[in-house]
């Protein structure tokens, strides 16, 4: 990876410190980044309430490499939309470094969104007109409007590019998603994602549309960014040999978590 590159941000000062004595050694006097307690949801099918979360407690600290696995339909995907604050819980809490963000309204929690936390999916959400650079770009268009992003194109530009080259896309620049294999596309959703400097990455089966060897590439890209870059990363996945890799695994099993299991 280009070391030229810059993802580096104020360590939090908070004063909570995870007292998980089961993670890895150099975890354990990191602070806590997110949290939720209780957090429960249901989905409305007519007049039947679906619950879907019944209960969650989850913590995750500054640095972690963190693996949520669990069957089809056990809440994943809801779980992972709580906690990039797109969904609010029905109850419970969320917090983000000691600030509660399930109660903030809709538009502070967009701010939250777009400045501390980047979201990559399975089928990378791509805007099909738009080159790699300028999807890369997307993101700083949106929180900064136009005639701020104007005025600082080419800071920008030259960010984006950089992030592109991380990914190893520096050849495909130019190309839009069409142009892309899926491997080639989700490092470009990686490369957006990080555009913001983000505290915090989210990840929904990133390597659910790929094949092995892709999947394997964008791995190695997830895992370099938290290693090299300590970017704090909580991972949907199926992929039982990529949650091995995880600081810590949390199993989902019927809306709750039914166990936690750490990588030392
Ligand atoms: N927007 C929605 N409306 C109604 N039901 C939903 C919605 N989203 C998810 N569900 C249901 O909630 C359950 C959990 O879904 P999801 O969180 O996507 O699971 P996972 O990601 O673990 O496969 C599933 O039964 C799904 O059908
Ligand atoms: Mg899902």
């Amino acid at each position: 990876m280009s070391s030229a590159f810059e993802l580096t941000y104020p360590k939090s000062q908070q004063p909570s410190v995870s007292s998980n004595q089961t993670l890895h050694p150099r975890l354990l006097q990191a602070p806590v980044v997110l949290k939720t307690s209780g957090v429960t949801k249901s989905y409305r099918k007519g007049k039947v309430e679906v619950p879907v979360l019944r209960g969650v407690d989850i913590e995750v600290v500054e640095g972690e490499f963190q693996a949520i696995v669990g069957a089809s339909g056990s809440g994943k995907s809801t779980l992972l939309h709580l906690l990039a604050t797109l969904d609010r819980p029905d109850s419970g809490e969320i917090y983000f470094e000691e600030n509660r963000i399930d109660n903030l309204p809709a538009a502070s929690r967009d701010i939250l969104r777009n400045r501390y936390i980047g979201m990559i999916f399975q089928f990378y959400h791509l805007l099909p007109e738009l080159t790699a650079l300028e999807n890369v770009l997307m993101p700083v268009m949106i929180n900064h409007g136009i005639v701020s992003y104007m005025l600082q194109r080419r800071k920008f530009r030259k960010r984006a590019k950089e992030l592109l080259d991380l990914v190893g896309l520096s050849h495909r620049l130019k190309h839009r998603p069409r142009e892309m294999s899926g491997g080639e596309m989700q490092r470009v959703a990686i490369a957006r994602s990080l555009m913001a400097n983000p505290r915090l990455l989210l990840a929904d089966e990133p390597t659910g549309n790929l094949d092995r060897s892709a999947g394997d590439e964008i791995m190695e890209i997830i895992h370099e960014l938290n290693s090299n870059y300590d970017v704090t990363i909580v991972m949907v996945t199926h992929d039982m040999s990529i949650a091995a890799r995880a600081d810590r695994t949390v199993r989902l099993a019927e809306g709750r978590v039914e166990s936690v299991s750490f990588q030392s």
